[in-house]
């Protein structure tokens, strides 16, 4: 039988991942998570599922002071699809990169030379970590959201990370003040996605 403190642990494990939003770039302002707060949130990443422990993930973070470049290279991979782009288009590219305190881009590790673990089970440990992440932010009060966009799998966006060969960037996440909060979306029900063999 289970503990009154287990209950109380449960009870909170269940409040944390139901109350947990998607909170977009544009909605998280200051304060964001300080120095402490998100080395605790990185770490979190870290106690992901991974087979063979081989990390097949890395996590990017983007300073404030750096995001112009992030900028620039929304920028241009958006002139690059669409060369009819205004500069008003290509402008509003580029502040997309200013948005919210802390950002950090998430990249999967496919290489096969890391290991024998299929790109699949990567990806699914890649997950997990963001998922930690997530959650760990809401638990501290913060808002919390991912972002992908076409510029994620752009030309430029590789240049400017480094990613390597077999790297692939998976998302943005972004931390702060929810400045304007939404009323949460409908969850699937169990029968939406489970099924009895
Ligand atoms: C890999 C990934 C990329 C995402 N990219 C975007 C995005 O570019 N824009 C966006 O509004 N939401 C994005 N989302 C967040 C989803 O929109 C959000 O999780 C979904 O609406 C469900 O809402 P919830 O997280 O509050 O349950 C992304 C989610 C994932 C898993």
């Amino acid at each position: 039988m289970e503990s009154a403190a287990d209950l109380e642990v449960l009870d909170a494990a269940l409040t944390l991942i139901h109350t947990r939003q998607h909170a977009s770039p544009k909605r998280l302002g200051e304060p964001g998570p300080d120095r402490a707060q998100i080395d605790t949130i990185l770490g979190a990443a870290g106690a992901a599922p991974d087979h063979r422990r081989l990390t097949p993930w890395r996590l990017i973070i983007i300073p404030k002071e750096r995001r112009h470049l992030l900028g620039e290279a929304f920028a241009e991979a958006l002139a690059e699809r669409d060369p009819e782009a205004t500069e008003v288009q290509k402008q509003e590219a580029r502040e997309k990169a200013l948005r919210g305190p802390f950002l950090a881009l998430a990249v999967a590790r496919l290489d096969p030379d890391l290991g024998d673990i299929h790109p699949r089970e990567r990806m699914i440990s890649a997950g997990c970590a963001i998922q930690n992440m997530l959650l760990v932010a809401h638990a501290m009060g913060f808002g919390a959201g991912l972002s992908s966009g076409r510029a994620l799998y752009s030309r430029q966006l590789r240049q400017l990370f480094r990613l390597a060969e077999h790297e692939q960037p998976l998302c943005f996440i972004c931390v702060g003040t929810v400045t304007n909060s939404k009323p949460a979306k409908p969850r699937p029900a169990l029968s939406d996605y489970t099924s009895t063999l």
